[in-house]
């Protein structure tokens, strides 16, 4: 068989943010951040762990570069810390250290011969705001359409590819709905408010980054996530329709211009979530029009499907379900079923919901803590294989018509992943938090030969 290949223009690259791996969190000016807050509420994170040092990345970013260099990677997907930028949100001016540092990296990146794919929320909110509201006060698009400004301002003539927000869903619900993720509210009035403010702020971002760099591309990416009834039953499916609503169409549909799923609207003014009746409480003339301004791609991060088993089976429908709960053998270390075929539906579907534009894997890979073995070697197997079967999928959706343009890996090392602090490990580099050494994983040699040949072995 002919192994699988991408187009010469097809992007590989890695991916980070900066809460993960920065540290340094009271360095150069920085504010506290949500997430600063949230370390520092007891059970929050596990182990009591912070992003205090982190990867140190905020003083190893040369090495960090370097080790890039070093694999071959071309492009780079990477977060700005907004209270580096404005330490309480609320600042006119931004604080030049802040800049500064960015600044370097992205010169730094470039000598490398590395894309900068700079991100400008990946959570890591102005404690400030939150303590007006955050997410859900408005005056916080507000404040996020100002720092776009400035960050298009001082990065808008040499970045090339800007993503507004990192996953809207995760922002709102994991924040604002059950509490797992800063600031830990619970509260489903307050997180449908803060799914429309950061979705509003990153329409209103659109243009204002567009301004300083016309030549660059501006995108959203969106953790999508394919569902699948766990039976043929009208039950199941319906399950299926209501998930699909919730973390999906949700924000999907706003965004390619066709406002909030009305099924969903109904379900949630049904349960609760939303007045009874009258208009959606967060939605103000103009808000959709700014919401569905055109993107240049969508960016995807994909790491699993949802299988759907709906607790209202009726007694008639009460078959056996057709898809049984995936064991742990196909489960990585964060107990998400490893399930490439939900990649593969995943992008035809959002191929034809959103025809013409490209879309690219900002995200895709697996936790497992494989340590480094006798020989100072880390065999990642697991990892190895999630990334080979994920990226052949992407080769035959590019080799089908699907306009997908590129792949990142998260992410490039091991970091702070969030409510499971350092105990989760998606790095295709090992980290020892204790000397901050950095191990390149089997699966990083993988990803390199995979990053230079643009064609994917039949076999790891
Ligand atoms: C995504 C996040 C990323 C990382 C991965 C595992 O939801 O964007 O920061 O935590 O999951």
């Amino acid at each position: 068989m002919t192994p699988r290949t991408f187009p010469p223009d097809f992007t590989f690259g890695v991916a980070t943010s900066s809460f993960q791996i920065e540290g340094g969190v009271n360095e150069g000016g920085r504010g506290p951040s949500i997430w600063d807050t949230f370390c520092r509420t007891a059970g929050k994170v596990q182990g009591g762990d912070t992003g205090d040092v982190a990867c140190d990345h905020f003083h190893r970013w040369p090495e960090d570069i370097a080790l890039m260099k070093s694999l071959g990677v071309r492009a780079y997907r990477f977060s700005i810390a907004w209270p580096r930028i404005f330490p309480t949100g609320l600042e006119d001016t931004p604080n030049e250290a802040g800049l500064a540092f960015y600044d370097q990296l992205v010169d730094a990146l470039l000598a490398a011969g590395i894309e900068p794919w700079v991100t400008l929320y990946h959570w890591d909110l102005p404690q400030a705001l939150q303590d007006r509201g955050g997410w859900t006060w408005r005056g916080t698009v507000v404040a996020f359409a100002h720092f776009a400004d400035a960050i298009g301002a001082r990065l808008g003539g040499k970045v090339r590819h800007f993503i507004t927000h990192n996953e809207p869903w995760c922002v709102a619900m994991l924040g604002y709905m059950n509490g797992e993720h800063a600031p830990g509210h619970k509260d489903w009035p307050e997180a449908l408010a803060a799914a429309h403010h950061v979705l509003l702020s990153h329409g209103l971002a659109v243009p204002i980054l567009r301004k300083y760099a016309p030549n660059a591309k501006v995108g959203i990416t969106l953790n999508l996530v394919p569902g699948y009834p766990a039976s043929p039953s009208v039950a199941d499916a319906d399950a299926t329709r209501h998930f699909d609503g919730f973390f999906n169409r949700w924000y999907l549909d706003p965004v390619r211009g066709k406002g909030y799923p009305p099924d969903m609207v109904a379900d949630y003014r049904a349960l609760g979530r939303l007045p009874a009746e009258g208009p959606l409480p967060f939605l103000f003339p103009g808000d959709l029009e700014a919401i569905a301004t055109p993107i240049d791609f969508l960016g995807i991060n994909y790491y699993s499907r949802a299988i759907l088993r709906s607790d209202k089976l009726p007694e008639a429908e009460n078959a056996p379900r057709t898809i049984p709960e995936p064991g742990p053998e196909v489960r990585t270390d964060i107990g998400w079923e490893v399930y490439p075929d939900g990649l593969a539906v995943l992008l035809r579907r959002v191929a034809a919901d959103l025809p013409g534009i490209p879309l690219v894997i900002t995200e895709n890979g697996a936790s497992w803590a494989t340590p480094p073995g006798d020989d100072g070697v880390v065999h990642d197997t697991g990892r190895l294989e999630y990334f080979r079967t994920h990226l052949a999928v992407c080769a035959d959706a590019v080799a089908e018509g699907v306009p997908l343009t590129g792949y990142f890996a998260w992410s490039l090392m091991d970091n702070f992943e969030w409510a499971y602090g350092y105990a989760q490990r998606f790095g295709l580099v090992w980290v020892d938090f204790t000397t901050q050494q950095r191990v390149p994983k089997d699966s990083a040699r993988f990803y390199a030969d995979v990053m230079r040949t643009r064609a994917v072995p039949e076999r790891g």
